[in-house]
């Protein structure tokens, strides 16, 4: 896969511990949602699946977040899933929805998750119709995408040694559970306005470097990078535990 080699310009956050991480995320939300809404009357945001970013899911359903984001003018989008029914604790819809979409005054037709039901190519065309109907034809551009990275460097279900796909969206095999997929591609992920990763523990470490400062080409994560939107990285010290610069505000490396 023939990725950008250099990461360039990362915002990089470190922060004192994996609550506070997903607080920083969830304030981040609150505040591109706020942006967004006052400026074009709606929010995108599209979320990853995996363990990070449930703490960050849940405190969306707390105050402070829960009555002063803009729910009524949010849509929620999903990065990838896995094709498993809503209830199997593998399906990322289906755990974002015990987690916090259940309990937040989203209107349900803003909730747009990828149809898992199908084949996973008869799948990834429907979800890229989708997008396309809700950007009325223009190029999907997400307001705020959160992502993961695995400990192989992949994120999305943007696998190590695959060809980056084509297109919006795409079918995809692997990842724990190895299970086919449908995903957001790199074309789509860097268009956005705003990435930010959230990444914790130390089993990331090696990793999060090999992406952030060895800038390795056969890491799908060194992927995303915005072509003209921000990238953030989120880390808690054990992720960020193998960096050379240790400058916790680091804005870009
Ligand atoms: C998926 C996720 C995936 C995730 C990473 C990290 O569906 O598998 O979208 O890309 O972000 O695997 O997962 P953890 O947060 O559980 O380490």
């Amino acid at each position: 896969m023939k990725i950008r080699s250099i990461v360039s310009r990362p915002q990089i956050r470190i922060l004192p511990d994996a609550s506070a991480l997903a607080e920083t995320g969830a304030d981040l939300c609150r505040q591109a949602a706020l942006t967004q809404v006052r400026e074009k009357g709606r929010f995108t945001l599209a979320l990853s699946g995996g363990q990070t970013p449930r703490a960050l899911h849940r405190l969306l359903a707390e105050e402070p977040y829960l009555s002063s984001m803009p729910w009524h003018k949010t849509h929620l989008f999903w990065v990838d899933d896995r094709m498993v029914p809503v209830d199997d604790p593998e399906s990322n819809y289906g755990t974002a929805k015990r987690d916090f979409i259940d309990k937040i005054p989203i209107p349900s037709s803003h909730v747009h998750p990828m149809p898992v039901d199908l084949p996973a190519q008869t799948g990834a065309k429907r979800y890229a119709s989708e997008l396309r109907r809700f950007f009325k034809g223009a190029s999907p551009i997400l307001d705020l995408i959160f992502m993961g990275i695995g400990t192989d460097g992949h994120t999305a279900s943007l696998f190590p040694g695959e060809a980056a796909p084509s297109g919006w969206v795409a079918a995809a095999k692997g990842g724990h559970p190895n299970v086919f997929r449908i995903t957001l591609t790199f074309n789509l992920l860097n268009q956005a306005h705003q990435v930010v990763f959230l990444v914790s523990g130390k089993d990331k470490a090696k990793v999060v470097k090999a992406v952030l400062e060895d800038a390795d080409p056969a890491f799908p994560a060194g992927g995303v990078q915005p072509t003209s939107g921000n990238l953030i990285w989120l880390l808690d010290p054990d992720a960020a535990s193998l960096l050379k610069r240790k400058d916790p505000h680091a804005a870009g490396q």
